[in-house]
């Protein structure tokens, strides 16, 4: 038993409340929690007195970069970034380059995650016009889910016209996840020409016709990146009608406005360039972010679209959108539980429990006898200000520069390993592996 594991003494966090209590480990699984007492044949004990224990956060919006943008990112300094933000598993975006849209471009991302990812993942397949029937031929494909670009981003995923769209909402396997990016894209051709930026309407428009397709084809869909009050609406209304529809919200849209990026760049002028506060869907209105924190009881998930971009590249004449998100979102939402915006219990509920629960991942998410044991220990009374120390993140910027936090991540464990100790990776390349669903 030379791979057991005690941590003792630490105040655990779930959806349904806090607890003092002990947990075992051995190998790669949490084996018992409770009172554990003195264990003789436990190879380490570590004291967890006056710290948080969570579950490792799940974060199933992720762009990695990998194959393509190894300038902005890779599959090991994105996962070295997740560690350090208390994320041990990440579902990585397929708007790559190739884009990951069939047999041999998934197989190929996943060889390079097995080589490069220090944290568990899954990997996403991107929908084309083309592709809607490619599960028929490759069964067995270990996708984590389908994502459809309704609407156009970063890279060359759109599936933009209904027949198109209906097609992947009537194939794809019913029981499994169509996560999509819902922004209608005439909409957003017909803004730009006006000088606009992606209004409101544009994810409503895209949400609404998401959720219909969904509710026709009596299949599961899961809704990317909500930032507006009217999309609250539309998917409350859909859960109570028993839609199959689960949504995430994102760190960005819910710590950051329009008016509060627009300040920052006045104040700040071109020490931070515009772009690095605009993403696709863009920042809203106080009224929208306020409408997003009293419908958190809806979102089902927090992600971060963990979207990096080089600071060379965001100051260009057309920058890229997107901000990364590994290494701030959970830091972020400790500040704000101890602001008392949110409890800690939702954290778990939203970054741990939530997405485990809409991805049916297997064995993760929870802390309990049987689950991996991937585990996170934050002291919650840590000050500490965001940039003093240096990003994982290959782009090396955040919008939350200079933000003042509450709440360190100390140390974070894969599947029983300690793997980020105290502001340093202390795994090799390659000891992720790829999260079980379906
Ligand atoms: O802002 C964004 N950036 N939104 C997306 O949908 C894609 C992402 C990226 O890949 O850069
Ligand atoms: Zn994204």
């Amino acid at each position: 038993m030379g791979t057991s594991l005690l941590i003792k003494n630490g105040l655990l966090v779930s959806s349904d409340g806090l607890r003092r209590a002990d947990i075992l480990i051995e190998g790669e699984r949490t084996v018992h929690v409770g009172q554990v007492g003195q264990a003789e044949r436990v190879a380490q004990v570590i004291d967890a007195d006056g710290w948080l224990v969570l579950p490792g956060l799940i974060d199933v919006h992720v762009h990695l970069r990998q194959p393509g943008g190894e300038h902005k990112e890779d599959f090991y300094t994105g996962t070295c970034a997740a560690l350090a933000g208390g994320v041990t598993t990440v579902f990585a975006m397929p708007n790559t380059a190739p884009a990951i849209t069939d047999a041999e471009t998934f197989e190929r991302a996943l060889a390079l995650a097995e080589r490069n990812a220090v944290c568990d993942y899954g990997l996403f397949l991107g929908a084309t016009r083309h592709n809607a029937t490619l599960k028929r031929g490759h069964p067995d494909l270990r996708e984590c889910g389908l994502k459809i670009y309704m609407g156009s981003s970063t890279g060359d995923l759109l599936v933009e016209d209904f027949a198109a769209q209906y097609e992947h909402f009537a194939h794809y396997p019913p029981e499994r996840v169509i996560a999509v990016h819902a922004e209608h894209e005439p909409a957003v051709r017909y803004f730009e020409a006006q000088g606009l930026r992606r209004p409101p309407i544009c994810a409503e428009l895209e949400v609404a016709r998401a959720v219909a397709l969904a509710d026709y084809c009596r299949r599961r869909l899961h809704v990317c990146h909500i930032s507006t009050r009217r999309e609250v609406e539309i998917i409350a209304e859909a859960k109570a009608r028993g839609v199959p529809v689960t949504c995430e919200f994102t760190p960005h849209h819910l710590f950051l406005t329009e008016e509060t990026a627009r300040a920052r760049k006045d104040a700040l002028g071109d020490l931070l360039p515009a772009s690095l506060f605009e993403m696709n869907p863009p920042l809203r209105s106080r009224q929208d972010v306020d409408a997003l924190w009293a419908g958190l009881a809806i979102a089902d998930c927090i992600a971060t679209d963990h979207a990096p971009h080089t600071l060379a590249e965001k100051r260009s004449a057309n920058p890229p959108m997107g901000v990364p998100g590994l290494e701030t979102m959970l830091p972020l939402l400790l500040t704000a539980a101890h602001a008392g915006k949110l409890r800690l219990e939702d954290i778990a509920r939203l970054c741990c429990e939530g997405p485990a629960r809409v991805y049916n991942i297997a064995g993760k998410g929870r802390i309990a006898p049987g689950f991996d044991a991937d585990l996170i220990l934050v002291d919650p009374e840590a000050e500490w200000v965001i940039g003093d120390k240096p990003l994982f993140t290959k782009c090396n910027w955040t919008p939350f520069m200079g933000w003042p936090m509450r709440g360190a991540i100390r140390r974070a464990f894969v599947r029983g390993r300690l793997a980020f100790d105290d502001g340093r990776i202390i795994v090799e390349r390659g000891c992720g592996k790829l999260a079980r669903n379906w």
